[in-house]
Parts: structure tokens; C-alpha cells; sequence
């Protein structure tokens, strides 16, 4: 699917930086005199911020199965394709996704063990042709991850619900790290391994740098 705008996806594990490096991309951008539309999943409509708080906070989402969880982020992304992703797309807008179907791959499919050609036929139907330009991985080696971790948890104590993923064990983020990883070897045009561990700055002009050349002028 070859469409005049440009989508690019963040990925990685939690605590990876990936919203502060997508606004510091997205001021870049616009600044260049682009027009950028920032995404999340699960979210990003009206729809998919109520799906994800079901996965993340609801009570009632406590124990859900992987395969309800697989088909929620995946009605999350099927609304969020259609009303908000391609449609920037053909206007020629730029779209900088936090997270995409990688996630799903490496949390429901790594993670939580799903069969993965049930999970890519379940991610085919919401995307349908849909593939990102460009995918970053914000890789974080997983002790600079649980120090900040454990520094957001302890700012948000007081004001945010507790989310069900921040509470899995180190075992399933080490299958999702893996998980990433994998997708990440398997399709080297699409992936750039980013180095997560460094200072705002240097992250920044690292993300730059894997997506640059796509901005380049003809
Ligand atoms: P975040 O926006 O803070 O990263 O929270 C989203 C959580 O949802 C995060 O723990 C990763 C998880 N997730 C999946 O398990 N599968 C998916 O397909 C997506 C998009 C996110």
C-alpha cells in the first residue's frame, strides 16, 4: 500500500521513552514545516482510550484472557486504522504511532504465548494492507528500564489507577524484549534498533538519524 504520507512507529518495552522521543519528533517535523498527527495504542480515537482503559485499569479487565486481550488492542487498532491512520496517510501527512502491531506480536504473541499465526491473522484483519514506513526500536537495557520505572510509579502514586501490565513479572518482559527482537532481525529494511539508554538529547538526534532519510527531498 503506497500512500503520500508517512508512517512511522515507536516501539519497545515499557519505560523505553517512546512518547517524549515521539513529541520531541513531532516538534522536529513540524518545524520543518510538516504536518504530524501523534497516535497511541491501544487509543488514539474516542473508542480505543475506552478499550484502553479496560486493558490497563478497569477492575473488570483484571484476569482477562490473552485472547480477549489479543482481540481488545486489535478492535482498538482496527478503529484507529480506519478513522484516524489512513486517512492522514492520503492526505500526506506524517503519522507517528506509539506502538503498532509489533507490540501485539511481542506482548500477546511472545508474552502471553499466543499461537503467532493466530495473532498475525487477528492483526491482518484490523490493518489490513497497512504497514509502517519505518519502525524504531527504543531499546533500554532492563535496569535503566526498572529505575525508571519505579521512579514514574513512585510520581504517579497518588494520581494514577494501577496499570495490569506494570505489574507483570521480569520473565514476561524478558519474552517481549525477545519478542521485539526477533521482529527486529526478521525485517531489517523496516526496523532501526534505537539505543534507549542515553540522555533526551542523544536519543533524539538517534531517532533522527533512522528516520531522516525518509524526509529526504527527491
Ligand atoms: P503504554 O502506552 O504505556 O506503553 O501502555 C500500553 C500497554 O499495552 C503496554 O504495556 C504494552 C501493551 N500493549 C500490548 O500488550 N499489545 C499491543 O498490541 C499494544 C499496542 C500495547
Amino acid at each position: 500500500m503506497s500512500l503520500p504520507g508517512r508512517f512511522i512507529t515507536l516501539e519497545g518495552g515499557e519505560a523505553a521513552g517512546k512518547s517524549t522521543q515521539i513529541a520531541r519528533l513531532a516538534e522536529r517535523l513540524r518545524r520543518q514545516g510538516r504536518s504530524v498527527l501523534e497516535l497511541r495504542e491501544p487509543g488514539g480515537t474516542p473508542l480505543g482510550e475506552k478499550i484502553r482503559h479496560l486493558l490497563k485499569h478497569d477492575p473488570d479487565g483484571r484476569g482477562m484472557s490473552a485472547e480477549t486481550e489479543l482481540l481488545l488492542m486489535n478492535a482498538s487498532r482496527a478503529e484507529l486504522v480506519r478513522s484516524r491512520i489512513l486517512p492522514a496517510l492520503r492526505s500526506g501527512h506524517v503519522v507517528l504511532c506509539d506502538r503498532f502491531y509489533d507490540s501485539t506480536v511481542a506482548y500477546q504473541g511472545h508474552g502471553r504465548g499466543l499461537d503467532l499465526a493466530a495473532v498475525q491473522s487477528v492483526i491482518q484483519l484490523a490493518v489490513g494492507g497497512l504497514r509502517p514506513d519505518r519502525t524504531l526500536w527504543l531499546d533500554v537495557a532492563p535496569e535503566i528500564a526498572r529505575t525508571r520505572l519505579a521512579g514514574r510509579k513512585a510520581a504517579l502514586a497518588t494520581s494514577e489507577p494501577s496499570d495490569r501490565f506494570d505489574e507483570e513479572q521480569e520473565a514476561f518482559f524478558a519474552r517481549v524484549a525477545h519478542g521485539f527482537r526477533e521482529s527486529f532481525h526478521a525485517d531489517p529494511d523496516r526496523w532501526r534498533q534505537v539505543d534507549a539508554g542515553g540522555t533526551l538529547d542523544g536519543v533524539e538526534e538517534a531517532v533522527w538519524s533512522a528516520v531522516s532519510d525518509l524526509f529526504a527531498e527527491a
